[in-house]
């Protein structure tokens, strides 16, 4: 038999490579909910414009009811013959309730209903995804608060730089996560337009209202062209695009903690709820959530590469390529969402090593822009001739193998005279950071007040929600 949905001018089955080729239904029964909302929507809009009677309308709510139920018991027969959720549902649609199902499918066509599907799903996505970041964001500035006081060495190049907090390293995440869900806004705001009524590619004879479906699926307009509507996928591109760049955010981050994990460093610890053991080694703790947070980047930044392949070449209008934008960008958001949620857990989780990070911080002369800065501020001398006079002093107390604080004034003294005692004030990594006032730096005063602001603007956030 041909396929029923379809077959008309058929009088063969597809060959069995053809039907394992043209599946799509493994991957988009993900969308069963947005399709069976999007159906109703349609249906009720046919109705009110006399397309259809009201009694068919009301029986084809009902019906999809019925199936939004049944797959949600897990009671549905997905079939493989009948290709992907569109035609699942309308078949049994059609077992239930008759002829009248027929019905549904005036004036559209899949081409416009996966387009209004796969939209519905990447803004719930969307949705979910904000509010990871939101809690992720929110477990980072109550540590922040915490630890706005606790010193740690700032790097540059991997190389001890100068002191910093360590609450002010951790906001740093809190602003990358506030661009990234500012990006998934963006991409939030030019996605919320519907496709559903463009029908195959030209739109329809019917007189359909679409601006009333897509009002009912919580769109902010109909798309304006009807072939612009069923053939683009920018809207999952760049919602990709935010989400990797999102995914290189969480990856940076991991790094940060596989690093601070190692013995070598020993900056923090995490619990047993996020490390896991060797087989054979019985000593280590390995950062395992970390390291696959850093690995899970490359499937999404892999979906965003995928897809834009996938749509390089295509003229308008839709091309059964796109069929292939789902399962790619689905794993990928999945990925996404579960380092999201393993970041989060493991900031609540670890537990720097105060006094470690503190004499890590004097490392390397660390507090020797401080010197530099005194000589300019309290001898007035040239930051340029302060920064070869502090390279001097630094090589003088790397030769007697001793730290800043610890180098003989005498000495100090020896190279530039009118140093005084007073220098030892700023040498120590605490004076350092406490300095760091300026706009968005690292003084414990700052950081407590970013993070007290951001808790606000969360707080806020929340309850508006
Ligand atoms: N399963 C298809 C997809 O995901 C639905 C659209 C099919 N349209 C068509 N003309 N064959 O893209």
């Amino acid at each position: 038999m041909s396929n029923k949905m379809w077959g008309g001018r058929f009088s063969e089955r597809p060959d069995e490579i053809m039907e394992e080729i043209n599946v799509s239904i493994d991957v988009d029964r993900h969308l069963f909910a947005q399709d069976i909302a999007a159906s109703k929507a349609h249906a009720a809009m046919l109705a009110a414009q006399g397309i259809i009677t009201a009694s068919d309308a009301k029986n084809i709510g009902k019906g999809l009811d019925t199936i939004l139920s049944e797959i949600g018991k897990g009671s549905f027969e997905f079939k493989r013959a009948l290709e992907d959720i569109h035609m699942n549902v309308e078949s049994r649609l059609s077992e239930l309730i008759g002829p009248a199902a027929g019905r549904l499918h005036t004036a559209r066509s899949r081409n416009d209903q996966v387009a209004t599907d796969f939209r519905l799903y990447v803004r719930d996505i969307i949705d979910e995804t904000d509010a990871a970041l939101a809690a992720f964001q929110r477990a980072l500035v109550e540590r922040a608060l915490e630890h706005a006081a606790t010193v740690m060495p700032g790097f540059t190049h991997l190389q001890t730089a100068q002191p910093v907090t360590f609450g002010h390293h951790l906001l740093a995440y809190v602003e990358m996560a506030g661009r990234d869900r500012g990006r998934f806004q963006d991409a939030r705001k030019r996605l919320n337009e519907s496709p559903l009524g463009a029908a195959a590619l030209a739109g329809t004879s019917f007189p359909i209202d679409r601006h009333a479906t897509a009002k009912a699926l919580g769109f902010d307009r109909p798309m304006a062209n009807s072939l612009d509507a069923v053939s683009d996928r920018d809207f999952v591109l760049e919602t990709l695009s935010a989400a990797s760049i999102c995914a290189v955010h969480m990856s940076r981050f991991a790094e940060e903690i596989v690093i601070w994990t190692s013995p070598l460093v020993g900056m923090i610890r995490l619990s047993d709820k996020f490390t896991t053991g060797s087989s054979i080694m019985p000593q280590k703790r390995n950062p395992d959530a970390a390291e696959l947070v850093r690995a899970k980047t490359g499937r999404v930044i892999g979906a965003l590469n995928g897809l834009l392949i996938v749509m390089k070449g295509l003229p308008l209008a839709y091309q059964k390529d796109m069929q292939e934008d789902k399962q790619g960008a689905m794993e990928g958001f999945a990925a996404l969402s579960l380092a999201i949620r393993a970041m989060t857990g493991m900031v609540r989780d670890l537990v720097p090593d105060e006094a470690k990070m503190k004499l890590a911080a004097g490392e390397g002369y660390a507090t020797a822009t401080d010197l530099a800065d005194w000589l300019v501020r309290t001898l007035k001398i040239p930051f340029r001739e302060a920064h070869h006079v502090t390279g001097r002093i630094v090589a003088k107390a790397a030769e007697g193998g001793v730290a800043l604080h610890e180098l003989p004034l005498k000495q100090m003294q020896a190279i530039e005279p009118k140093i005084t005692k007073d220098v030892l004030g700023v040498l120590s990594v605490e004076s350092s950071v406490k300095s760091r006032t300026s706009f968005g730096g690292t003084a414990p005063k700052n950081v407590a007040a970013q993070a007290k602001a951001w808790l606000k603007r969360l707080e806020k956030e929340r309850k508006l929600g």
